[in-house]
């Protein structure tokens, strides 16, 4: 099933935030607009708003108060990539030219933050002060998880500790909150909104997971970003720890430099995948997940609930 077949009934309110992303990145500036909307206009699977939508079905659902949320988190979440692919130095995003390629670092710089300042004049119209302080709480988180990305580069004798809290920071706590702002939003009680972030928290755990395993397995059609350069920017990610429990491969990641020939990273990536590291990256990708379906057990039985599983389930097997 494709992903959108999932939450086919959400579609005229999909349809709606799509619209308002549309006016979100609408600016006096020309070149901030044309930049924001390349990004948007490039694709994106658009999880987050989806999230925001289904947590919100949780409790009394109206689409004019929790579209401001959805719209917010997708906002941040673009924000915070046009940000990452310049400190990724990345030239392909959703299949085409980033914006620090097609134009510059400078520009991708002010672009990101116009698109979070404007996140954050929607959430402005949710009154309330709980949503706005988890909110300004998990922007601190991601920007922390990317600062820490930075500070760690190359360092090969950082634990699994480390690199779980770097993707805490930097991505599951942004979906966690997509899940739990939606509920709050409609008013949902405390205890639903908490099993909601932790749904959440778990899903993304897995999700970050799976994005650094494809950044080793997919190819740059399947993805619309290049693969492979998660190692040769020094970015420590889970099978890069389960494949240095090898001596002879740690010994090998040593070397590994920004400037390394292809061939060369090419042999050490060969390295990673035969041994047995993405198997073992895989499974607890799958432990998140099955946390994150239990996570799900205190929720009130309902479609949404059914969809929300399906989701995490497809997401866990996601090529893209
Ligand atoms: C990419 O997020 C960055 C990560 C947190 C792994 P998505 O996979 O949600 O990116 P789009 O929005 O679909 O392009
Ligand atoms: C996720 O990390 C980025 C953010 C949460 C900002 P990645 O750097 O792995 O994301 P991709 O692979 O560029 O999409
Ligand atoms: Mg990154
Ligand atoms: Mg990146
Ligand atoms: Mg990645």
């Amino acid at each position: 099933m494709k992903l959108q077949m999932m939450y086919s009934f959400l579609k005229t309110d999909i349809d709606l935030i799509e619209k308002e992303l549309e006016k979100a990145v609408a600016s006096n500036s020309t070149l901030i607009e044309q930049a924001s909307f390349s990004l948007l206009k490039a694709g994106g699977k658009r999880i987050r708003p989806v999230f925001v939508l289904l947590g919100a079905k949780f409790g009394d659902y109206r689409i004019e108060r929790v579209k401001n949320v959805a719209v917010a988190l997708e906002l941040i979440h673009m924000a915070s990539l046009v940000h990452d692919d310049v400190i990724d130095d990345s030239k392909l995003r959703r299949g085409k030219p980033t914006v620090k390629a097609e134009w510059d670092n400078r520009i991708a710089m002010y672009t990101g933050d116009y698109i979070l300042a404007s996140a954050l004049e929607y959430i402005t119209k949710v009154e309330d002060l709980t949503a706005h302080q988890i909110l300004a709480d998990t922007l601190v988180e991601v920007c922390t998880g990317e600062i820490e990305q930075i500070k760690d580069k190359y360092h090969f004798g950082q634990n699994l500790r480390c690199y779980l809290r770097r993707i805490k920071r930097k991505t599951a706590l942004l979906i966690a909150v997509s899940c739990q702002l939606g509920a709050i939003a409609a008013g949902a009680d405390e205890q639903v909104h908490k099993q909601l972030f932790r749904f959440g928290y778990n899903v993304g755990m897995s999700y970050q997971i799976i994005d650094d395993i494809l950044d080793f397995t997919g190819t740059e059609k399947e993805l619309g970003k290049p693969a492979g350069e998660d190692l040769r920017q020094g970015n420590i990610t889970l099978p890069v720890l389960f494949a240095m429990q090898d001596t002879a491969i740690k010994n090998e990641l040593q070397h590994v430099h920004e400037h390394m020939p292809k061939t060369e990273l090419d042999r050490v990536i060969g390295l990673i995948k035969s041994s047995g590291a993405i198997e073992q990256s895989y499974a607890i990708s799958q432990r998140y997940l099955s946390k994150a379906l239990k996570a799900l057990e205190g929720l009130p039985d309902s479609r949404i609930k059914k969809t929300l599983a399906e989701l995490a389930k497809y997401m866990g097997k996601r090529k893209f």
